[in-house]
């Protein structure tokens, strides 16, 4: 497949009412966002795979296996791990940036749409593939969730060769952390002129992860999502992405869904699964995607999570496709981008969004 770059999808106009309030609009056809993907004749599409725009590597990967007759999942897992792998990657897997002891902790699961069966796995500390692990979760056991020393020692059985995950960029970065962090330590931040600006850069983020939905050219979906959670994160703490309906989901007969950014806001609102349920109840995946957003932002009522104008002041973004091969990436705040690969290779495109930065 020919490699091809941002393909752009400007044109989201904020108008009326809905630009007062703040909300941008994706192009819109008879009352609803056109979703991309969506032709005249809604005819269904070839393979898919949508992703993180972490993930264009991933897409590629998946769609490419899909092309070749793959199973979805198994498609979107071979995806998801080259970006486990990839150490310059700091949100997921090998050099993915560490709770607040130093220590990495992964969290991922899966959903296979045509036995709607799930796996997941939590707290996984030295495996390189969490997503493998979740998947095995899924395939050999009764359960969905294996979470802490019993994920890893699961993983082991199976021959997962336990090894160091903290690479000497995402230690830096973690030491850097806990140097500026308090003025009430001990420790000495370094002067400005002494911090590398990937380290300056990278530890104001506080989020990252990878998400990949597939879609065979059959129409069977599936998803996968996988991460090292939410950065210099308390030890233990569990995010959305190994929580089926938060982190993703998907039903064979609709759609899937998936999501990076703030997990806490996925957990108390099942968000996965309510994208999903509202592209059953006939809304296409862009559409969806900013509904959940709005559920999200009319739900946040924490003071220090709003903005002066009220609005979610962080980050969330979905990545969706439904049964017919329409897709969207959509964001909580905008410009922003996803990954996509179908027959016409991968590409980054534009999300929809609700918010845009000023
Ligand atoms: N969405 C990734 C996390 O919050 O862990």
């Amino acid at each position: 497949m020919s490699r091809k770059h941002t393909i752009s999808r400007r044109g989201f106009i904020g108008t009326g009412a809905a630009a007062a309030a703040g909300f941008t609009l994706a192009p819109r056809i008879g009352g609803r966002a056109l979703a991309a993907g969506e032709d005249a004749s809604g005819r269904s599409r070839g393979s898919i795979a949508v992703a993180s725009a972490n993930g264009l590597a991933a897409v590629e990967e998946a769609a490419g296996r899909m092309h070749a007759g793959e199973d979805a999942l198994a498609a979107a897992i071979a995806g998801v791990n080259t970006v486990e792998a990839d150490p310059d990657d700091i949100t997921v897997g090998l050099g993915g940036l560490p709770n607040e002891d130093g220590v990495v902790e992964l969290d991922s699961a899966v959903m296979h749409g045509p036995t709607h069966r799930a796996g997941a796995v939590a707290s996984l500390r030295e495996i390189v593939h969490p997503s493998r692990v979740a998947d095995l979760v899924r395939r050999t056991t009764d359960h969905v969730l294996l979470v802490g020393d019993g994920a890893l020692e699961f993983a082991k059985m199976y021959g997962f060769e336990p090894q160091s995950l903290l690479t000497d960029k995402s230690r830096r970065i973690w030491l850097y952390w806990k140097q500026k962090m308090s003025e009430h330590d001990d420790w000495i931040p370094p002067p400005p002129e002494e911090i590398e600006p990937d380290v300056r850069r990278l530890v104001d983020r506080l989020t990252g992860t990878i998400h990949v939905s597939a879609r065979s050219g059959e129409g069977d979906l599936s998803c996968v999502t996988t991460t090292s959670g939410l950065f210099f994160k308390i030890p233990g703490r569990v995010g959305d992405s190994p929580i089926i309906g938060a982190g993703l989901y998907c039903d064979n007969g609709v759609g899937s869904a998936g999501s990076t950014g703030r997990g806490e806001a996925n957990l108390q609102n099942l968000c996965s699964y309510q994208a999903v349920e509202f592209m059953r109840a006939g809304l296409g995946p862009a559409d969806a995607g900013l509904e959940v957003l709005k559920r999200v932002t009319a739900h946040t009522k924490r003071a220090d999570l709003l903005d002066d104008r009220g609005r979610p002041d962080f980050g969330l973004k979905f990545y969706l496709v439904d049964k017919r091969g329409r897709y969207a990436g959509a964001s909580m705040w905008g410009p922003a981008e996803f990954a996509v690969c179908d027959d016409d290779g991968p590409r980054t495109e534009e999300c929809v969004y609700l918010f845009e930065r000023e």
